[in-house]
């Protein structure tokens, strides 16, 4: 390794992280795992060359490889979404997000997103995004029996703001999405429609959840999550008129030079998006999810909505084990399982404190657990939770956690 031999420091700190990531189980809902693939295609060449504009139109000679490159991944994810136009070079899903808003709103107009504390994304209207600061975000909220969207309540409230535009997605939602009802709420108001389905986009290039590209005259997602891609971000729409602004919004507006290496990833994990494999993979998510679900209720947990439908659930932690969700999160994590606080809906505690953790089955699905992994990780995450002061019970469910991890090595 090159990185041993010229920078040790650097080099100790990477392998720290690998031992990380092989050793703990990870349940973060918005990581996963790419390929050997994706990783090379990451670390490639390609990071070497600056290539401002888009396929044949740069301002920089030598493009003609990365130009294919580019021209590869949009291919791939227009066929994946079933979408006429994409803009592959977004950095990230904030930077999506950023441009999908200047593409089609102005300054000062009014948005409607889901609730930050409820399963919405800071870039939906956080007081100190740029989305809560450019634009006048309302929130809409879950039903407190249900705990799933409102739609009735959403609609009334649309009816009441009339806003410019009203986005669904979320960053912590376990059920399926109604496209359609937004849709149609949207065409009620006179509002454009915007999905950010960053989490749940590998699911809908399954054809697990419906696709919002049916539905919404912007879509932007991230591609690192369900989707199994590198870091970044894309943004989808089937208006031409609507293309044309996101690439002028995006390059010169927001963005420099693209990241071509992290372009060519992104093509790599479109490619694999398309197998059939994928398919099976994103299945095996949502079953796992669901028998995940299914334990910790038997176990006597409140599981936000009584369940899922995707790939992440929302697990009430204060009503069962009477701890916040840090505690929680921090718990967890000495014995080796990944996860983060999360609020839940109407919370009583606050975001950095909170009542609930977020679990996602992506990333050790990506790794080979089946429904009975998820069995046993639910069984471990219940014995720290429910024994938080027993030395003994940290040792046992680490060396499970051992037996997991040796099980289904991470294939780099
Ligand atoms: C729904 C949603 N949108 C956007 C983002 C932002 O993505 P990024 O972290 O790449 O900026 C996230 C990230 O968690 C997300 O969950």
């Amino acid at each position: 390794m090159e990185l041993k031999r010229t920078d040790n420091d650097l080099f100790q700190v990477i392998q720290k992280e690998v031992n990380r990531q092989e050793t703990h189980i990870e349940l973060i809902a918005s990581e996963n795992f790419v390929s050997k693939s994706v990783l090379e295609a990451d670390g490639s060449v390609l990071t070497n060359k600056y290539a401002e504009g888009y396929p044949g139109k740069r301002y920089y000679g030598g493009c003609e490889f990365v130009d294919e490159a580019e021209n590869l991944a949009i291919e791939r994810i227009k066929k994946l979404f079933d979408v006429k136009y994409a803009n592959v070079q977004a950095h990230s899903g904030s930077t999506a997000n950023m441009g999908a808003y200047r593409a089609i709103i102005e300054h000062g107009d009014k948005v409607m997103g889901m609730a930050l504390d409820q399963g919405g994304h800071l870039t939906h209207g956080h007081p100190l995004s740029f989305s809560g600061i450019d634009y006048e975000f309302y929130p809409y909220f879950v039903n407190k029996e249900t705990e799933t969207i409102d739609y009735d309540e959403l609609e009334r409230q649309a009816l009441e703001i009339k806003p410019k535009l009203i986005v669904a997605g979320a960053s912590a939602y376990p059920r399926i999405i109604d496209f359609k009802r937004f849709k149609e709420i949207c065409d009620k108001v006179g509002a454009l429609f915007m999905v950010d389905m960053a989490h749940i986009a590998g699911l809908v290039a399954a054809k697990l959840h419906p696709n919002p590209c049916e539905y919404a005259d912007i879509v932007t997602s991230t591609t690192h999550k369900t989707l199994r891609g590198p870091r970044g971000g894309i943004i989808l729409t089937n208006d031409e008129e609507i293309a044309k602004k996101v690439n002028r919004v995006i390059f010169p507006g927001i963005q420099g030079g693209p990241l071509m290496h992290i372009i060519a990833a992104k093509a790599a994990a479109f490619g694999e998006a398309l197998s059939e494999d994928f398919v099976i993979y994103q299945q095996q998510v949502v079953k796992n999810a669901k028998v995940f679900s299914d334990k910790f209720i038997e176990l006597g947990y409140h599981v936000v909505s009584g369940g899922t439908d995707n790939h992440l659930l929302l697990l009430d932690v204060l009503s069962k084990a009477k701890m916040s969700g840090k505690k929680a999160e921090r718990l967890l994590g000495l014995a080796n399982i990944t996860c983060n606080k999360n609020t839940i809906p109407y919370d009583t505690k606050k975001p950095f404190v909170t009542s609930g953790i977020r679990l996602g089955t992506p990333a050790m699905t990506t790794r080979g657990f089946k429904e009975n992994d998820f069995v046993e990780v639910a069984i471990l995450v219940d014995m720290i939770l429910s024994n938080p002061d027993s030395e003994e019970t940290f040792i046992e469910v680490k060396r499970r956690v051992k037996v997991l991890t040796d099980k289904y090595p991470l294939k780099y």
